[in-house]
């Protein structure tokens, strides 16, 4: 094959033999299955592709699409930090934030190496003097209460690490996020803090975006009705590019933790934006954290395609996505405190991949990012698993889970690793009307009330899952876990040849907002639809005006 063309005519035609066989024959021809589709790191990942709905022949046709569209010298210029994302003229160097010390990172012929590793050490030392009350309030009292302010990955990230790392929490430094401009969010997270022991943390990568600067100027103001102007510069920090904007909101050159046009917001939490973790976990834990990711950048960069975990978890999305045709993908970790792990990867996922034009401006012509979705189980079992089992559509689900859990709970862990196998298990296997209509009779029922209730038993099966194990849910091993979607999702943008790193998709919606507020607010807005005007009349009318 010499075109990405005929690799997709290629994957095309190979669905049908996909389609002539089944989870269940697959394993039942191959004894080794198993063995041939897992993958490990070190000794502290496992990732299970083999309840795929894929061959050798799916991941080689797979594999050289990726040779085709050039993924391996494409991985090297993101690395290298070449000018990537070209319709916002920057590179993406997220992993330039997480490489050693003496690495070479050169950025427009800087070596920025130095200034990285110079802001990390603030970030560490800020985060301990507040752990430790060296850092206090305009009354000298220490910091009890951190609010981190932000949106999107300027919040996502944190808030989703934050909550899987409860284990590792400072005693008595509470940490809370207030992200939606609906005043109910800043009003309900103050609500029993003091001004005098609380700390803002204002995250925005631009320091411009509307809904994080209403929220900081309204915390801004209750500050200074607690506390008077001049406490201002003691409880506000800021972790952003756009250093100018930050001091002239009144936080001082030494609460300012600054970053680069060449990180992503989705890809923030490892920068400046990561403070709020710092604090939360500790230095040690932070830096534990992107050893985690380094170590799956190694990994990314230099394992074969063939042994090379995230691109084959790109790959297979692709396979579902652009060939299957599946609509959407679950993340289901059985780790309660991952809970907010796929609301992360929303962002990195969709606001990357979703996209319908390749670099060059033309259509890509195959489907790209599908939903991605999910939540902790077991309580998924008890949600939307009826639809993953039995409904007409198939969704190709990730399953996480921890081989050790932090607490002594009698009994718990085993219970969740059992649930999170079984529901795989049942995905693949399903079970058969004439099995179900059997095993009914078996039990006693007469036969044509089984032969009424097996249709609706019955589980199709033949659903595809990856699962993913890992020792135990600690600092390095979620660093490891993030990089590892965030290159799959690298992986699938080269497949789909769009640009991963821009997202000018929001900007429409931004736009018609400013011209909104001020129709809402009493003006007149020429030429608007019908159902806008309308809707804001009655919103109006509701009000009163
Ligand atoms: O949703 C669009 C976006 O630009 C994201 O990419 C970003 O994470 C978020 O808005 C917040 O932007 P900022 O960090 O500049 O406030």
């Amino acid at each position: 094959m010499d075109s990405i063309d005929a690799v997709w005519a290629a994957l095309a035609q190979h669905r049908q033999e996909i389609e002539s066989t089944n989870l269940n024959q697959l394993f039942a021809e191959n004894a080794g299955r198993f063995d041939s589709f897992a993958m490990r790191l070190d000794n502290e990942l496992l990732v299970d592709f083999s309840k795929n709905l894929v061959t050798h022949r799916t991941l080689e046709l797979l594999r050289c699409g990726a040779e085709l569209s050039g993924f391996k010298s494409k991985r090297a210029s993101m690395l290298r930090g070449e000018k990537i994302n070209i319709t916002e003229k920057r590179a993406a160097m997220h992993t330039a934030l997480r490489a050693p010390r003496d690495t070479m990172i050169e950025v427009d012929g800087r070596d920025v190496a130095g200034e990285i590793h110079e802001v990390q050490e603030r970030v560490c030392a800020f985060a301990e003097a507040v752990r430790t009350g060296g850092a206090v309030g305009f009354c000298g009292k220490a910091f009890t209460d951190i609010v981190h302010i932000g949106i999107g990955g300027s919040v996502l990230g944190p808030a989703m690490i934050i909550e899987a790392l409860v284990p590792y929490h400072h005693d008595s430094v509470r940490v809370r996020f207030v992200s939606n401009v609906d005043g109910a969010h800043l009003h309900d997270t103050l609500k029993g803090l003091d001004p005098g022991t609380t700390l803002f943390l204002i995250a925005s990568k631009t320091f411009t975006t509307q809904e994080t600067m209403l929220n900081a100027t309204s915390a801004r103001r209750w500050i200074v009705d607690g506390l008077g102007e001049d406490a201002v510069s003691s409880h506000f920090g800021a972790l952003s590019t756009n250093l100018e904007a930050a001091n002239a909101f009144g936080i001082p050159a030494d609460r300012v933790f600054s970053f680069w046009n060449w990180v992503g917001g989705r890809y923030s939490l490892w920068s400046a934006v990561g403070l709020t973790v710092a604090i939360a976990i500790g230095a040690a834990g932070f830096r534990a954290l992107l050893a985690g990711a380094r170590r799956m950048d190694d990994h990314f960069a230099s394992a074969p395609l063939d042994q090379n975990i995230p691109a084959t978890l790109g790959l297979i999305g692709i396979w579902y996505r652009s060939v299957l045709r599946y609509s959407s993908h679950a993340v289901v970790p059985y780790d309660q405190r991952l809970s907010r792990f796929s609301a992360h990867l929303q962002q990195v996922d969709m606001e990357s991949n979703g996209k319908s034009v390749r670099l060059d401006g033309t259509p890509v012509g195959v489907p790209t990012a599908g939903v991605l979705w999910g939540e902790a189980g077991t309580n998924v079992q008890h949600s939307f698993f009826q639809f993953l089992h039995q409904g007409t559509d198939v969704i190709p689900c990730d399953f996480l889970v921890a081989a050790t859990p932090h607490e002594n709970m009698v009994g718990h862990h085993d219970v969740l690793i059992a649930h999170c196998l079984a529901q795989s298990q049942a995905l693949m296997t399903g079970r058969a009307v004439s099995d179900t209509k059997a095993m009914m009779v078996a039990a006693g029922a007469a036969e044509d009330e089984a032969a009424m209730l097996a249709p609706h038993r019955a589980f199709p099966g033949n659903r595809p899952s990856t699962t993913m194990v890992y020792r135990r849910l600690d600092p390095r091993t979620l660093g490891m876990l993030i990089a590892l979607y965030e290159h799959k999702v690298f992986t699938q943008g080269v497949l789909w040849g769009v640009n991963s790193f821009d997202q000018w998709g929001v900007e429409l919606g931004k736009e018609l907002a400013g011209r909104l507020l001020g129709f809402i607010q009493g003006k007149e807005v020429e030429g608007m639809d019908a159902s806008t005007r309308g809707l804001i009349r009655e919103i109006r009318r509701f009000r009163g005006e």
